[in-house]
């Protein structure tokens, strides 16, 4: 499968964020869901929002449990690699200015959410665009657990994506509020940041 790398430049540019389907291919999307269900619960860390928020305020806002990808497991290599090839031609057509890109593997149990936010302050935040990639087998409507896509100009849901096997989003990271809503089943994301600065 060749990605339709203008496909998704031009989305981005007309609308600011773009659901596709297929873009990562169905094989590494196996092996990605294998790896993350497999992974001691242990190694999941309870998520952050800013600096120093108690981790009592912190539940209020997300539940959810994180471990950051690295380049020396080569499933999680070869995820990083694709989002490094789009982050070439974001910078080629857009002329983003992405210098790195990082993510991390999510896990919300049954009930667990992430209340409505934004991933990137204007002027404030290094982040420009962010990935959501859906790892939930067979997941049907009634699981409930969508994301819900804002604009700062209205309440009502801009988009609302299932979390689909399979499913990627793009949006930039400054202009749109979104949230997870609790879920029924356990769900697993890859969520990731391209940044205009080093990640270290
Ligand atoms: C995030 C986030 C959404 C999702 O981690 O910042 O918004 O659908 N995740 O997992
Ligand atoms: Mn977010």
């Amino acid at each position: 499968m060749t990605t339709d790398y203008s496909l998704i430049c031009d989305a981005l540019s007309k609308h600011g964020y773009i659901v596709l389907t297929d873009f990562i291919d169905a094989d590494l999307t196996q092996q990605l869901y294998k790896h993350v269900t497999a992974l001691p619960e242990t190694v999941f860390n309870t998520a952050k929002v800013g600096r120093q928020q108690s981790v009592q305020q912190l539940e209020t806002v997300r539940n959810d449990r994180t471990v950051w990808l690295s380049e020396t497991h080569p499933i999680e290599q070869t995820y990083l690699d694709a989002l490094d090839a789009l982050k070439i031609q974001l910078n080629r057509h857009l002329f983003l200015g992405l210098h790195d890109f990082e993510a991390h593997f999510a896990h919300y149990p049954p009930g667990h959410f992430y209340r409505r936010h934004v991933d990137a302050f204007r002027g404030q935040s290094n982040r420009v665009v962010s990935s959501l990639f859906y790892l939930n087998p067979d997941w049907s409507e009634q699981d409930e657990g969508q994301l819900v896509l804002y604009d700062f100009t209205s309440d009502k849901p801009l988009q609302i994506v299932q979390p689909r096997f399979g499913n990627t989003v793009l949006f930039l990271s400054e202009q749109f509020p979104h949230e997870v809503l609790p879920a029924k089943r356990d769900r697993y994301s890859i969520a990731g940041w391209f940044r205009t600065d080093k990640v270290v």
